[in-house]
């Protein structure tokens, strides 16, 4: 067991590209980290530079109480697993487990041992005589993992590893994976680009963007404060919803709301805000409600059987520059032509699907205060 740190790791491809800036990072012995972020964000460099698999072009890597910054992948007492995991076809479960541990020379009876000891925490006891293509693709994955775990290294490093699974198994490999962790405690760092995963199996979540941390904490402080536009963004489903604010007094006013704010959170002078409401914190408004509320109509109404998104045109103009990349990135498979066309902002709410709103009909939507995110357009910082 080891814990690792990272000072000022950077790394240059040769062509000049800088896919990773100058992390500096400590991962606890036992912990499992998350690494983060949207496709090219320089997350499997990162992990590949921690491997051994990519030259360290600044900065130095500790892995326990070793410096390892130029040490060959084989001495950095680490086992990685990617998203393409290419078992031996031709071999037996049983031999695919245990052929890392006969290069290292294991003794047999050991081998065994240790080949029997993971195949029964994995649940493979009775697949270990059949060959890779017998198995299901879970199963396959499972060979993967048990295959980095004979070793008992100090660090797992894993590499999207679930991506080539169905929605379905990822589901359940991913809670076997944390059940696997609590067990075994192996310092782990995770690469994902999918945010659930990153937040139900982190206990400190790394955020990346152009090879640049963002923030570094536990998935629900990043949820509930993230330090900027960006990881606003990029975290929650649906998307924050992002409007523009003027200051007045103690007030941030938008789209004809009209939010007190504690004093001391929006630095004097400043005139302009962004405010950042998430969808899962709006209700729906009752008669004479006394709590600041925004109306609007419909526009769209997604039923999705336990829950359902109103999603309405407010008065504030569609966020610029900063917000709009961000949330551009942080959501590429949102469609966001969805109401082209339109230059105003696209509020979502997220309601009971039982709610009895309509397409079309005029939604008041309460909001809470305390709830709100505020951020500086400038430099997309969060104010707190
Ligand atoms: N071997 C390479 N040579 C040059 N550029 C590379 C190489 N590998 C990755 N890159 C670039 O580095 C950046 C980060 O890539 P990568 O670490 O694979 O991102 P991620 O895993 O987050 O998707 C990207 O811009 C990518 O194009
Ligand atoms: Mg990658």
């Amino acid at each position: 067991m080891a814990g690792i740190a990272l000072d000022g790791v950077a790394k240059v491809y040769d062509g000049g590209v800088r896919a990773v800036d100058g992390v500096d990072l400590t991962v606890e012995d036992g912990e499992f980290v998350v690494l983060v972020g949207p496709s090219g964000c320089g997350k499997s460099t990162l992990l590949r530079m921690i491997a051994g698999l990519e030259h360290i072009t600044e900065g130095s890597l500790r892995i326990g109480d070793r410096d390892v910054t130029n040490a060959a992948p084989r001495d950095r007492d680490i086992a990685m697993v990617f998203q393409n995991y290419a078992l031996y076809p031709q071999m037996k479960v049983r031999d695919n487990l245990a052929f890392g541990l006969k290069l290292r020379k294991t003794p047999k009876a050991e081998r065994e041992q240790r080949v029997n000891d993971v195949a029964q925490i994995l649940g493979l006891e009775d697949l270990l005589d059949r060959k890779p293509g017998q198995l299901s693709g879970g199963q396959r994955q499972r060979v993967a993992m048990g295959r980095a775990m004979v070793r008992e290294p100090a660090v797992y490093l894993m590499d999207e590893p679930l991506s080539n699974l169905d929605a379905k198994l990822r589901v359940s490999m991913r809670a076997e994976l944390a059940r696997l962790h609590e067990r075994l405690r192996t310092t782990t760092i995770y690469v994902t680009h999918d945010q659930i995963e990153a937040m139900t199996l982190g206990e400190r979540v790394v955020v990346l963007r152009d090879g640049l941390i963002q923030q570094v904490a536990p998935p629900k402080e990043l949820y509930d404060r993230p330090a900027n536009l960006f990881v606003a963004a990029f975290i929650g489903s649906p998307q924050m919803n992002l409007l523009e604010g003027t200051v007045d007094g103690d007030h941030v006013v938008s789209a004809g709301l009209r939010l007190p704010v504690r004093s001391g959170r929006i630095p004097s002078g400043t005139q302009r805000v962004i405010l950042g409401i998430r969808p899962s914190d709006v209700t729906i408004a009752v008669a004479g409600d006394a709590r600041p509320t925004l109306t609007g109509t419909v526009a769209v109404f997604e039923d999705l059987g336990a829950e359902a998104h109103a999603i309405m045109p407010v008065d504030s103009p569609r966020i610029t520059a900063e917000a709009a990349l961000a949330a551009a990135e942080a959501e590429a498979d949102h469609d966001g032509t969805l109401l082209a066309g339109d230059d105003r902002a696209q509020f979502t709410a997220r309601l009971d699907a039982h709610s009895g709103v309509t397409q079309g009909e005029t939604l008041s939507l309460a909001i809470d205060p305390d709830r709100i995110h505020l951020f500086d357009p400038a430099s997309g910082a969060a104010l707190v």
